[in-house]
């Protein structure tokens, strides 16, 4: 059973201040939702908030570094006091450094599965207790990258195929009360294009069976969905919006 509806759900999004995160924020506000938009981008954080209570959302900007145990803890000191606990986590932010293993350092590799893998394990570990009361669920970010690997993204591929496999564990371990789900995104059109040349974003167009990248839209949609009622039978799925870029060796 989810929380009862017509009731208002708080709803945690990290890295929310730019792309996919920013119009998952919009989205959920849009449905009721008071949205927590988290970011180290603090400013721009705050900028979506504004933008979602001029539009007559909820929402507040916060800054959360993902990689940080005690901004975790602070956060959820202040969630708490003012009577927000989180029923719906979104996991979004990450941190890419390219480069083949020998030419990552320690503090490469490291950083990149602390902000886009073990935020997941904080997330849960500081939340558990409000997602559980609020018969809520947890959404992962992961990637086609994470069942398919393109050159020298060591620790992208790693983060994001063990967003898929934590996904399911802890679908397993927070079930029957929370549900744990990832999506998969393909190409999806947002700032991570601008420094790629136009052939590369038009190959990655035609790679996808519809033709096009995506837009951060129609991965929120996604996300809203598998956080909604309408998927109230749905955990530990992995749920590819790629627009068919997996389903065929592309273009
Ligand atoms: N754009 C794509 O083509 C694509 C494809 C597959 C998967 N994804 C995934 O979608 C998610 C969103 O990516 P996007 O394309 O919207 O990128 P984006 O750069 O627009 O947004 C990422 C956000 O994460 C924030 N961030 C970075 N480090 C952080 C940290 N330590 N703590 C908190 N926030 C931090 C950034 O400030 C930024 O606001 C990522 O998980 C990415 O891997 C994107």
């Amino acid at each position: 059973m989810e929380k009862e509806t017509g009731m208002t759900r708080t709803v945690l999004i990290t890295g929310a201040a730019h792309g996919i995160g920013a119009a998952s924020a919009r989205m959920f506000a849009e449905s009721g939702d008071d949205v927590v938009v988290t970011d180290i981008d603090r400013d721009a954080a705050a900028t979506v908030a504004d933008e979602i209570r001029a539009a007559g959302g909820t929402a507040t900007g916060n800054f959360l570094d993902v990689s940080d145990p005690e901004a975790w803890q602070a956060l959820s000191r202040e969630l708490r006091a003012a009577n927000r606990p989180p029923a719906v986590i979104v996991n979004n932010a990450f941190f890419q450094v390219g480069g083949a293993a020998h030419e990552q350092t320690e503090d490469d590799w490291s950083k990149q599965l602390s902000v886009t893998l073990s935020s997941v394990y904080r997330a849960m570990h500081t939340f558990h207790d409000t997602l559980t009361e609020a018969r809520g669920s947890m959404v992962n970010v992961s990637s086609v990258h994470g069942v398919l690997a393109w050159a020298e993204q060591p620790a992208y591929a790693a983060a994001k195929g063990g967003l898929i496999s934590l996904t399911r564990q802890l679908s397993v371990d927070y079930a029957p009360h929370v549900r744990v789900n990832v999506v998969l995104p393909g190409a999806i059109q947002t700032r991570q294009w601008n420094h790629q040349s136009s052939e590369d974003r038009e190959l990655a167009g035609r790679q996808a069976t519809l033709q096009r990248l995506g837009t951060p839209g129609e991965v929120a949609s996604v996300i809203q969905f598998l956080a909604s009622d309408g998927a109230s039978y749905v955990t530990g799925a992995s749920l590819l919006v790629d627009g068919g870029m997996t389903t065929t060796l592309g273009a």
